[in-house]
């Protein structure tokens, strides 16, 4: 295991137990953010200032990019990627689906990550080149797939014109899938594929701290992860599943322009 994942796991293992042990009620004081659906608790806060602590001990001088943060400056080659609980609604409703998740870029490319879900006692971790893992068991997405058949996750935004474009795209992909699945966390959505849990993953609207770990995760279990007609993944679109099934799903996506909100 090289010494940034073994890094990355002790820290948001750390953070996992300090959230599961101080886990809110609903009664808890939160803020919003970019839409009165978009919440921010202050154990989100506390937990990537966790982690940006112990990043910076272990390593001074690293780039952090944490959901609550944003980026602290510097010019090292090195990045981290933080989501200090990704999945924050269903923290804050008592729901199992929230995980920490932590990568490490180097010079802009995702090398190892992290997904700790505490409450269900996973932890996924990949690293490039090497394979993805849940705890000591290597991970394969499925494949061999058809569309008809796949079961599909994905995931809405917290702004309300998005969201009306996001049902309609769901809309037209219900009827032509198995099932449809929304979990309520990116990064657990793209582990889960990774796990063979669910066959595909769609998305608009995600950020580099949402899929960013999780992004390796399912890579390195051979899915194909990017954004629509060959674009690399970025917040305008998200597609994952293995060969096969992703080009598919691309199609049927790409029909819909499901990139159309303002
Ligand atoms: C959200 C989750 C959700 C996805 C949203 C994300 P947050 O992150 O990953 O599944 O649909 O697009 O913003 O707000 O829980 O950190
Ligand atoms: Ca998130």
């Amino acid at each position: 295991m090289s010494d940034f994942l073994r890094l990355a796991e002790d820290i948001a293992r750390e953070a996992g137990d300090m959230l599961l042990a101080k886990r809110p009620t609903m009664s808890e004081e939160i803020e919003t953010k970019s839409s009165p659906t978009d919440v921010v608790t202050a154990l989100d806060k506390a937990s990537e200032e966790l982690i940006r602590e112990r990043i910076l001990a272990a390593r001074p001088g690293d780039r952090i990019l944490g959901e609550e943060g944003g980026e602290e400056p510097g010019d090292s080659d090195v990045r981290w990627v933080v989501d200090p609980i990704d999945g924050t609604v269903n923290f804050l409703y008592g729901l199992p689906e929230w995980a920490v998740s932590i990568a490490v870029e180097v010079n802009g490319q995702v090398v190892a990550g992290v997904v700790n879900l505490p409450a269900r006692g996973e932890v996924y971790t990949a690293a490039l080149g090497e394979g993805a893992w849940l705890g000591a068991e290597r991970l394969r997405c499925n494949t061999g797939v058809p569309l008809a058949q796949a079961l599909v996750a994905t995931g809405f935004g917290y702004g309300v014109s998005r969201r009306a474009v996001q049902g309609q795209v769901v809309a037209a992909v219900l009827p032509r899938v198995r099932d449809i699945r929304r979990g309520g966390s990116c990064a657990i959505d793209l582990c889960s594929l990774a796990a063979g849990r669910v066959d595909a993953y769609y998305e608009r609207g995600i950020n580099p701290w949402d899929y960013g770990a999780a992004g390796l995760v399912a890579t390195e279990s051979g899915a194909r992860l990017e954004g629509l007609h060959g674009r690399p993944v970025s917040p305008e679109f998200a597609i994952c599943a293995a060969p096969g099934l992703f080009e598919e799903l691309h199609d049927l996506l790409a029909a819909q322009n499901p990139e159309r909100d303002a």
